[in-house]
Parts: structure tokens; C-alpha cells; sequence
């Protein structure tokens, strides 16, 4: 038996990328080094050996790709800036021709009807301030306050929706404590400083923009994913709380006004790395916002384990892997939002990234990407399900609009529902593509 799955009137559809991901053009125009740039040169970085210097060469075809996203129906599209594009040292001197790039996009989303949703940071700190410590050193902070004010002053009027960082989960462990994205540090101190400085920045960038007085929004986008209990003991429904302090709580609980959880700080501490945080710091972090931005690709069952410092592990998966090794969990999607709507007294929620990696090519011309049409089904109907049990969501932007750069996987590993080509650069919608368009135009779907 199938069934109509609608969504609210209103609610946007749209496509995310990053600027690393998509834009190539690495050195042009101005444009200063990322940490994204250093780290994907230095040998044994990127499983591939590649690099964004190219990638989907966005920066030289953000129209074409624009009018893609007209015909797809997108009404919202979200895009990164990247920070040494704008301000090739990170603080300092502005580089007019990398914000008038930015400048032309926004222009030609708006001529399309599709509104702008843009992320302050996604990853590419300008190199010049990793030099000198990088997130650990709580000067960065103010330099992305800085930059975020420029970006309003210029971009503010035309922007009515922003996003201080994305995931910065990832940032401060991936990229600092296992060293496995820029700028590839294993150091739990330096962690410790990342998490709260990342934290810091945000609130000050949301302090910032309500001083432009920019008419539109800002949030921050947080990495989730939706923890289960990997049998019923009580210790293990008490594993799960500990991996929601240390993955979930820990990114919301500061922004959302409740502070660190006890444990997490405790934690830190108890391994001689403590957040470094001073009087007044967590009402900036904790600064309103309009919206939740959440990205989640999947679950994870947790068992309890006291050998390790913080009490929990991750089971082995149960359920068959995507292209990426993610358990496909289509109810993740539902489960998560439901939690953190919960969690947080029914906050307004974008979904700012959800998608699928499935590296299907083109069979003569055609690319049917079965798995991700069906698990991209499988989230919306939870999606739509978590809404009608009144969480307050109004947006959606599917991971991605192309294939592109994955970070330390290189081109390996593709999340669009649009196929690019590397040699040529053709682009070539998807299977999923064709599902997204329907989807739009119907405001629901049927499952
Ligand atoms: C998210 C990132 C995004 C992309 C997807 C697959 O964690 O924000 O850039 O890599 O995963």
C-alpha cells in the first residue's frame, strides 16, 4: 500500500555544495591559500591523490550551473564562500574580485528565483591564519568575526539566509584531533581549544550580522547523526545518552544557552585538555539565531564501553552500506529531527545537507542511481512523517547539487543527483535528479 507524503505549504527545496568542493580556480583572481589547499597537495592526504584545483570548475561555470538549478525547479540553493577568495590572508586587505564572484552568483540565483543560502564557513581557513595557530588560537575568532562583517556589508542585502559553520564537529575532530581533513593535526589540546573557539566565532559572526542590519536569518549547521541503542540494557540506553553528550549536545547545548554537558567538559579536562573558555563567553556563543541548520546522513547503533574514556563505542553496522560505508537508515532522517526538536524546545529546522553517496555512472548516457533514489525516498517519507509529528521543519537542500570533490576521498566518492564528468566537465542529471524535479513540483511524494 502506498501513501501521499505531503509537505507544509511553503516548504523550499533546494541543493547545498561548498567552494572548495565545486569552484576550482585555486589561485585565480587573488585568491589566497586554504588550509584545504595545503593539506590536498601534501602526499598521502587524499586517498586518490587529488585535489580541488579544479573540481567541477564552478567558479568559470556558476551560470551554467545556475541554469541547471533553474530547470531542476530548486527554490533555495546553498553555497559556501571561501574565506581567502574574499580576504586572501584571512584579515586584512579585501580582494574585490573574489567577492564580486560571490557578488555574480547571488545576482544570478536571484534573476533564477532561487534564494541564497550562504555559509560563512565550510572548511577552507585561509592558510595565513593557520600559520599562526589556526582555530586553536582564539585571535581567529575575531578575524571571522571580521570577515563575516564583510560579507553582510556586501552580500547582506541580497542574502536572507546565512550559515556561521558547517559542521564544525568535523573541523575540530576530524581536522584536529584524528588529523584526517585539513589541516591534518592530531593534538587533544588543540581539540579542545578548536571545539570552543568554533563555537566562539559563531556567536560573534551572529553578534555581527544583527549589528549590519541585514534584513535576512543566520544559524549554525551542525554534523548528526541518529544514535540508537544497540540492545535495551540500561547501560547501553545510558551509552546512547553519552555519545549524544559528546556528538549532539556538545555543538547544541553552548549555542542553545544549556552550556557544555557536565561529562564532555569533565572529559576534556581529565585528559589535560580544557575548553578554554572565559567569563561571557557562553552568552556569545548562545547569541539568538533563527534557525537549526542539520545535516545527517545516517545512524549508529551504540553499545557501552567502559575501556574507553568516554563510555560508548559504535556497534558494527546491521544494515547494507552505501558508496560511502554509511548504513542506509532511511528512518534516521525522522529519528533525528524528532530527537532534536525534542531536545530543544521545537527550534525551526532547515535540513541543510542530507543525500546519498553512489558512485552509479552513465549506462549509454543514462545514470540510474537506483540506491540513491531509494534511500533519498526513504529519508523524505521520515522527513515528512517527523513534521506531521510537529517538529518545525521548512527547508531541505539535498547533498548534492553535483558530484564534487569529497574531501579526503577525492572524486572517489559522488553525492550528486547530477553526474559531472572530470575530463570534459558535462554535467549530466541523474535518475535522483528526475525524482528531485517531481518531488518539487508536487511539494510530496508517494511511497
Ligand atoms: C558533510 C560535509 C559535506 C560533504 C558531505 C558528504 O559532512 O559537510 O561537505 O562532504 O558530508
Amino acid at each position: 500500500m502506498t501513501a501521499w507524503h505531503a509537505f507544509p505549504e511553503g516548504f523550499e527545496w533546494g541543493a547545498a555544495t561548498a567552494a572548495y568542493q565545486i569552484e576550482g580556480a585555486s589561485l585565480e583572481d587573488g585568491k589566497g591559500l586554504s588550509i584545504w589547499d595545503v593539506f590536498s597537495h601534501q602526499p598521502g592526504r587524499v586517498v586518490t591523490g587529488e585535489d580541488g584545483d579544479v573540481a567541477c570548475d564552478h567558479y568559470h561555470r556558476y551560470r551554467e550551473d545556475v541554469a541547471l538549478m533553474a530547470e531542476l525547479g530548486l527554490q533555495t540553493y546553498r553555497f559556501s564562500i571561501s574565506w581567502p577568495r574574499v580576504i586572501p590572508f584571512g584579515a586584512g586587505e579585501p580582494n574585490e574580485k573574489g567577492i564580486d564572484f560571490y557578488s555574480r552568483l547571488v545576482d544570478a540565483l536571484l534573476e533564477s528565483g532561487i534564494r541564497p543560502c550562504a555559509t560563512l564557513y565550510h572548511w577552507d581557513l585561509p592558510q595565513a591564519l593557520q600559520d599562526m595557530g589556526g582555530w586553536a588560537n582564539r585571535d581567529t575568532v575575531k578575524h571571522f568575526a571580521d570577515y563575516g562583517r564583510l560579507m553582510f556589508e556586501r552580500l547582506g542585502d541580497r542574502v536572507p539566509r546565512w550559515v556561521t559553520h558547517n559542521e564544525p564537529s568535523i573541523t575540530a575532530i576530524l581536522g584536529h584531533q584524528w588529523g584526517v581533513l585539513a589541516p591534518g593535526i592530531r593534538d587533544l589540546g588543540v581539540t579542545a581549544r578548536v571545539i570552543h573557539h568554533l563555537l566562539l566565532s559563531h556567536g560573534l559572526a551572529v553578534q555581527a550580522f544583527r549589528a549590519s542590519g541585514s534584513p535576512g536569518e543566520i544559524g549554525i549547521t551542525t554534523a548528526n547523526t541518529s544514535y540508537e541503542p544497540a540492545d535495551d540494557r540500561p547501560e547501553t540506553l545510558e551509552a546512547v545518552e553519552a555519545a549524544r553528550d559528546f556528538s549532539t549536545r556538545l555543538w547544541h547545548g553552548p549555542v542553545f544557552g544549556r552550556g557544555y554537558p557536565e561529562r564532555v567538559a569533565r572529559y576534556y579536562e581529565s585528559k589535560g585538555a580544557p575548553l578554554p573558555i572565559e567569563a561571557g563567553d557562553l552568552e556569545i556563543t548562545s547569541s539568538p539565531t533563527e534557525f537549526l541548520g542539520v545535516n545527517l546522513y545516517s545512524r549508529a547503533q551504540v553499545l557501552p564501553d567502559p575501556s574507553r574514556g568516554v563510555g560508548f563505542r559504535n556497534a558494527e553496522p546491521t544494515l547494507p552500506l552505501t558508496d560511502m560505508g554509511y548504513e542506509a537508515a532511511p528512518h534516521s532522517l525522522g529519528d533525528f529531527v524528532r530527537f532534536i526538536s525534542d531536545e530543544y524546545d521545537r527550534p525551526l529546522i532547515y535540513i541543510t545537507e542530507n543525500g546519498v553517496c553512489d558512485n552509479t555512472g552513465p549506462k549509454e548516457g543514462i545514470i540510474e542511481d537506483t540506491p540513491r533514489v531509494e534511500l533519498l525516498r526513504g529519508f523524505l517519507v521520515g522527513l515528512a512523517e517527523a513534521i506531521r509529528d510537529g517538529a518545525d521543519v521548512r527547508a531541505y537542500y539535498v547533498w548534492s547539487l553535483l558530484d564534487n570533490f569529497e574531501w579526503a576521498f577525492g572524486y572517489s566518492r559522488r553525492f550528486g543527483i547530477v553526474w559531472v564528468d572530470y575530463e570534459t566537465q558535462r554535467r549530466i542529471p541523474k535518475a535522483s535528479a528526475e525524482l528531485y524535479r517531481k518531488l518539487i513540483q508536487d511539494n510530496g511524494l508517494e511511497a
